[in-house]
């Protein structure tokens, strides 16, 4: 690449001036094979589709001076090209011939991520992980199946190790994008798709829904939690392990009014008698990062405030004002910060 086009590349990367490092939601940063080759991609469409728009914006502001009327009494028609054989062939002829450039240049980007990546050298034996994934309105749910772990908006993966996505939709159509990682897929309803992801370094990498899903669709976020094979194991087994007995009387109170009250009806603490389906798992709800589709930092703070009314910090979702005492507000986060 000569040094102009490195200019104009160092100019549009502005944004992702971190790129290569993690937790940037850009293409241009990139922590996974998939994500450099559709990068790549990217940049090489990005150069076409700029040199067109140069040349016609170009054409049309030389037509706009060149052929301006010189004076005020001057009307009529400019010569008319109408039927001009040359001129229909030729701009009927370079588009189509850009298209099928950029077609050729898909194909083997396209084959190489709906493939499986390479396990990294040195993890030999190493199966690929399977992850189920289900967007909702308006969260992520992650489905460990052989794992039987259920968690919401924080997807762990271990490094090195590809991990097959099984994407679906529980209402409307979403789409699944960590940007460091690959590329978008499409999540739909009544239909399994795959995409592969694999990370090369240990990071969180942030992610967002791609496709408007309703007036929540902008708070629809997750992050990819990648993390060495030690690490991950211990999470696992974090996630599989019983959920602790309230350690306070607070907490205590919290479970109580959980499992008795509407909250069991919609959520599902594992191991207990709350198996609702509508949102999110709360099993081991204090492990997360955030919560709220990834939008609130998981703090007492932040949850007491969700609680009083989620329709104010996200207005429309799925959780109704329950008007909870503020008393009944307190135990409750008591109780799910307790499960670590
Ligand atoms: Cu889900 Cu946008």
């Amino acid at each position: 690449m000569n040094r102009k086009w490195s200019l104009l590349w160092a100019s549009l990367a502005v944004g992702a001036l971190t790129a290569g490092c993690s937790g940037v939601n850009s293409v241009f940063s990139t922590a996974s094979t998939n994500a450099q080759i559709t990068s790549q991609l990217i940049r090489i469409v990005f150069g076409i589709a700029a040199v067109v728009f140069v040349v016609v914006e170009g054409l049309l502001l030389y037509t706009v001076f060149r052929f301006r009327s010189k004076h005020k009494d001057e009307t009529g028609l400019p010569t008319q090209v109408e039927g001009n054989q040359k001129l229909e062939i030729g701009w009927t002829a370079v588009p189509a011939v850009i298209l099928a450039i950029v077609f050729g240049l898909s194909i083997g980007p396209l084959r190489t991520v709906s493939s499986q990546p390479a396990l990294a050298s040195g993890l030999a034996g190493e199966k690929p992980l399977v992850v189920r994934v289900v967007g909702r309105q308006w969260f992520w749910e992650f489905d460990y199946t052989d794992d039987h772990i259920v968690t919401a908006n924080e997807l762990h993966i271990p490094v090195g190790v590809p991990v097959r996505l099984d994407v679906q939709s529980a209402d409307v159509i979403h789409s699944f994008w960590v940007p460091e990682l690959g590329g978008k897929m499409d999540v739909i309803p009544g239909h399994i798709n795959t995409i592969w992801i694999k990370a090369d370094q240990a990071g969180t990498y942030p992610g967002q829904c791609a496709e408007f899903c309703g007036v929540e669709h902008a708070k629809m976020r997750l992050e990819v939690v990648a993390e060495d094979a030690a690490s991950f194991k211990a999470w696992i087994l974090g996630q599989q392990a019983p959920v602790a007995s309230p350690s306070s009387a607070d907490a205590a109170q919290g479970e109580k009014a959980f499992l008795d009250g509407t909250c069991s009806a919609c959520h599902t603490i594992t191991g207990t008698k709350a198996r609702g389906q509508v949102g999110p798992n709360l099993t081991h709800f204090a492990s997360r990062q955030t919560f709220a589709g990834g939008t609130l930092p998981n703090t007492p703070q932040n949850l007491s405030s969700w609680l009083s009314n989620p329709q104010a910090v996200k207005p429309g979702n799925l959780m109704p004002n329950l008007h909870l005492p503020e008393s009944e507000i307190q135990q409750l986060v008591a109780f799910l910060e307790s499960l670590k």
